[in-house]
């Protein structure tokens, strides 16, 4: 943990030398608070790659994981990505390899696959329309009745919109190993400690604690809430950092990030993906201009099309 006063040399030496390069950075709510803080922008997915299409800047440095830096390349294709960590994966997208969405496809020729963003560029280039936890069932219910969805790589989410959408959707066995770690029982403890409090859970998580939340949605949708709605106590049932931006937003409110399974000493849920980036790495990386985002011309031309197909329904 850097002190008080190294965090704001830091911060004045990227953003010297985001002047310098003329880069933006883009944070996801998940990302620790002071990288949010320095962030020209900060989103859930779906706002992300809105913004991330518009950039004008000649560099975008993504504060995020993998798959996402991938997702603004393939959006914004001349401009040079920047990561701070390759390191930054995500337990969805390594659950879904290119070579066994392709046997899926075989398996499945007569259905449409809808993909979460949640992938690696070649699973997007493989799929027919790609989602967001925030448009997800939007984009399902896009899709005529008559017509099968397989839909990848998040069986939890699959699961949401099946009871959401009541459409028929065959599953990938893929999990988010953050929202997987949520305690039902624990949680249950902490409402009776808390009986005033609001359950709000991302759609990531377990069918059990989505059937006791008093809301489901997306990271933005989950700010939104707490924003407009009256109550004081919330439980805040996904990845510990958006309570940085919720805070900022609702100052008076109490928010309390919902217990995990096995690890008592820690209170909260944090993405070990998402939280390998530093400020450290984030000034190497627009200092070096590296690690950079490269992919396949050609992965790149096929992936572009189901983004789109998602951006032009939300
Ligand atoms: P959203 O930002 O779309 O809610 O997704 C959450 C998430 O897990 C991103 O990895
Ligand atoms: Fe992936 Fe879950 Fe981390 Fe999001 S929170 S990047 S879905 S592992």
């Amino acid at each position: 943990m850097q002190n008080n006063y190294q965090s704001r040399t830091l911060t004045q030496h990227i953003s010297a030398l985001k002047k310098e390069k003329n880069a933006v950075i883009l944070a996801h709510y998940y990302q620790d608070a002071p990288i949010q803080e320095i962030a020209d922008f900060v989103g859930d997915s779906l706002e992300l790659s809105r913004k991330a299409a518009e950039v004008e800047a000649s560099i975008i440095v993504f504060a995020g994981v993998h798959f996402m830096g991938e997702t603004a390349k393939i959006l914004n294709p001349n401009k040079k990505v920047l990561i701070p960590d390759l390191e930054a994966g995500c337990s969805l997208a390594d659950s879904c390899s290119p070579a066994a969405f392709e046997r899926a496809k075989e398996l499945y020729p007569d259905h449409v696959f809808v993909t979460y963003i949640n992938c690696s560029a070649e699973v997007k280039a493989l799929s027919d329309i790609i989602c967001t936890s925030a448009n997800a069932e939007k984009i399902i219910l896009s899709i005529p009745e008559s017509k099968k969805i397989f839909f990848s790589p998040d069986k939890n989410l699959g699961n949401y919109l099946i009871s959401k959408t009541k459409r028929e959707l065959t599953l990938w066995d893929g999990v988010c190993i953050v929202h997987e770690a949520f305690s039902i029982e624990k949680t249950i403890s902490l409402l009776k400690e808390y009986p005033q409090a609001k359950l709000l859970v991302h759609p990531e998580s377990e069918m059990h604690l989505l059937n006791i939340a008093d809301y489901i949605g997306s990271t933005s949708a989950m700010i939104r809430y707490v924003r407009e709605d009256s109550a004081t106590d919330y439980l805040i049932g996904t990845e510990s950092g958006i309570i940085h931006q919720m805070a900022k937003l609702v100052p008076k409110k109490r928010l309390i990030p919902i217990p995990i399974h096995e690890n008592n000493t820690c209170a909260c849920s944090e993405c070990a993906f998402m939280k390998v980036n530093t400020l450290e790495k984030l000034l190497a990386c627009l200092e070096n201009e590296s690690p950079e985002i490269q992919l396949d011309p050609q992965i790149q031309q096929r992936a572009i099309r189901p983004l789109e197909r998602m951006l032009s329904l939300s």
